[in-house]
């Protein structure tokens, strides 16, 4: 078993919610910082090509800001690609990105672009940037991750947390069978394993107890509960969550 996992904080939706007012609060480095002291081991931060919630100066201000490392999620974009190499994050997570999309609704493709990933990733690595593939829970695709370069892969969790909410009891528990599977097939290939994408305190027990999971990465739902119990007690009841499910 990984011995500690570690959590991610996905602050996207702070930068969401500022916009929606075109001002300045909330600010996402204020959040993050809450989220650092709150015993999160990083920061997620997804600048999208059409910036519509993270901005380039927020990615900035946090390389600056933090202490725990940040997780810079991009689309494997030239723009993005020089922006990661011009700051060398301490981890990139290359995700598909669709503009009409209302969130990275699907894994990457990783094995129908395997020669162009890998050439996204080798400047990433020299950078000693940690790179992350978000990807499907699909044996093929996680082979390819590996022949491409990545360090490590996150499985995507949205279909099981979707079919958890809707009630559809068989299909959230396949789609986990398939994510467990999935899990130790990463581990045996050598690839650090994360997992994340709609993780709540009702769906994460059985994501938070696979041994082979090293990480989960949460950022809307803790965002939303920040309003009812505050970002803080949100972040501790999640790792609550997390650790019981371990033992
Ligand atoms: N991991 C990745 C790669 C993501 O793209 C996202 C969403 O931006 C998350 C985790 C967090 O998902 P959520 O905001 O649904 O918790």
């Amino acid at each position: 078993m990984a011995t500690k996992q570690r959590l991610g904080i996905n602050i996207d939706h702070v930068a969401t919610l500022r916009n929606a007012r075109g001002g300045a609060y909330p600010d996402p480095l204020r959040a993050a910082l809450i989220a650092e002291a709150a015993g999160a081991d990083g920061i997620t931060a997804h600048l999208r090509e059409d910036r519509r919630h993270i901005r380039d100066a927020d990615i900035e201000a946090l390389m600056e800001g933090l202490t725990v490392p940040l997780n810079f999620e991009i689309a494997a974009t030239a723009e993005m690609h020089a922006i990661a190499l011009r700051l060398k994050p301490h981890a990139v997570c290359i995700v598909p990105e669709k503009r009409e999309e209302r969130t990275t609704e699907g894994g990457l493709e990783v094995l129908a672009d395997q020669d162009r990933l890998a050439d996204f990733i080798l400047p990433l690595s020299e950078a000693r940037c940690r790179v992350s593939l978000f990807v499907a829970a699909d044996e093929r695709q996680l082979e390819a991750c590996a022949r491409v370069g990545a360090e490590v892969v996150e499985l995507h969790t949205g279909a099981y947390c979707d079919f958890h909410a809707k009630g559809n009891a068989k299909a959230a528990s396949d789609e986990l069978e398939r994510i467990t599977r999935c899990a130790v097939f990463a581990d045996g290939l050598g690839l650090e394993v994360h997992a994340g994408h709609g993780l709540t305190f009702n769906n994460v027990a059985p994501i938070a107890a696979l041994p082979q999971v090293a990480e989960l990465n949460i950022g809307h739902f803790l965002v939303g509960e920040a309003v009812f119990m505050g970002f803080a007690h949100a972040i501790l009841e999640m790792r609550r969550l997390m650790q019981s499910a371990r033992v």
